[in-house]
């Protein structure tokens, strides 16, 4: 029997409430594949932080050390709890930059994609939306502004000051380059560079790079689009997108802009891969304000556990039976009170609820 160990890192907020979701997911899929997923719970975060003295404990470490891949939840507290834990402890500094750092995992995924039941919560008009929207953001993980030297202090003037810079070589440009270009021949071959190289030199190395990179992939288009106007453009045209690759920062602006033209950053998923080790999680926080209440919907963690389970175990079938049994439970008008807008005619249901529905449309599903 194939043994696979998936880390578990549950995380803040609604972070143990849409991990339980998942875990059924995962528990179907393991039983009807004759697979044995070992499943082992590490704290990380604000309340592995309360509770253990660090954001990612030493034991939480030597977990994702020898998993086969994490699973990880939201992190983070409101801004006002957030200040009882110290700058460098706080759990996107004391935890997630870390987890990324560790694993090299410099190519994260953010697949954009609107379920067809729905429709009516995204802020588009349908004659907008068009047949749908659907395509992928792959963002620099590991370089940029969030990882290049930073420092403060007071300048001749007296006046504080700070400074960070946005780093990047030829090498972590071309490979995430590769990355996009490879995701790029899956699907449509036309990958969008996003880039401000009328104004940062990083932009022009990266534009370059990513040119040399291309002579090695001649089927596929690229087209290049200044940031700024991409943010336009995925309000105006969405559909023109299939593949966008952009450096850490740009990414993480333009993702959550992405999931807001969906509806809700409920609805991204991701993943996060290195050259040994990959991690998965939603690309939303960890919703403090709605946690406990069983309202938020599961879809980012069990669409993580999809991208889980293609590119860590090469199950492709059984990731494509997660998203259409989600899109399953959707189109029967069931949805959870996160997503959902007064007015629209949703069988509300919870967060538990929502899950059970997922994990029967999918028991129906041929493996
Ligand atoms: C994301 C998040 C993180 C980021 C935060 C929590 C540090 O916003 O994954 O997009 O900025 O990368
Ligand atoms: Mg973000």
């Amino acid at each position: 029997m194939t043994s696979y160990k998936i880390a578990l890192l549950d995380g803040d907020g609604i972070g143990p409430e849409i991990m339980t979701e998942a875990v059924k997911v995962l528990e179907l899929v393991g039983e009807r594949n004759e697979i044995n997923f070992e499943l082992i719970h590490g704290s990380f975060g604000a309340n592995a932080y309360f509770e253990q003295g660090h954001a990612f404990p030493e034991q939480t470490k030597a977990l994702c050390d020898e998993a086969d891949a994490i699973l990880k939840g939201p992190i983070g507290l409101s801004h006002e709890e957030s200040k009882k834990i110290p700058l460098d402890m706080q759990p996107e500094r004391g935890a997630l930059l870390p987890l990324r750092r560790r694993y090299n995992t410099f190519a994260n995924f953010r697949p954009v994609f609107l379920p067809k039941g729905l429709a009516h919560f995204s802020p588009l008009k349908p004659s907008i939306i068009g047949a749908g929207i659907d395509f992928i953001i792959i963002r620099e993980l590991v370089g940029g502004l969030y990882f290049g030297a930073k420092h403060t202090g007071v300048n001749e003037q007296g006046k504080r000051f700070v400074n960070e810079s946005l780093e990047y070589d030829e090498e972590q440009i071309a490979r995430i380059a590769r990355v996009a270009f490879e995701t790029s021949m899956k699907r449509k071959k036309v990958l969008h560079n996003i880039h401000k190289s009328n104004v940062l030199q990083s932009s022009v190395l990266w534009n370059e790079v990513l040119g040399e990179i291309s002579q090695e992939f001649p089927e596929v288009e690229v087209r290049h689009i200044l940031v700024d106007a991409a943010a336009t453009y995925l309000c105006l045209n969405p559909g023109q997108f299939d593949v966008m690759v952009m450096e850490n920062m740009f990414g993480d602006i333009l993702s959550d802009q992405a999931g807001g033209i969906l509806g809700s950053l409920g609805l991204m998923p991701s993943a996060c891969i290195g050259p040994e080790k990959a991690y998965y999680e939603p690309s939303h926080g960890s919703a403090p304000d709605i946690a406990g209440q069983s309202i938020a919907n599961p879809y980012s963690m069990i669409g993580s556990v999809a991208m889980m389970l293609e590119m860590s175990f090469s199950m492709e079938k059984e990731a494509k039976n997660c998203w259409h049994a989600m899109q399953s439970v959707f189109s029967q008008g069931y949805s959870t009170p996160d997503l959902s807008q007064p007015g629209a005619e949703v069988k509300m249901i919870d967060t538990q609820s929502f899950g059970d529905l997922v994990v029967s449309e999918l028991a129906q599903l041929a493996c």
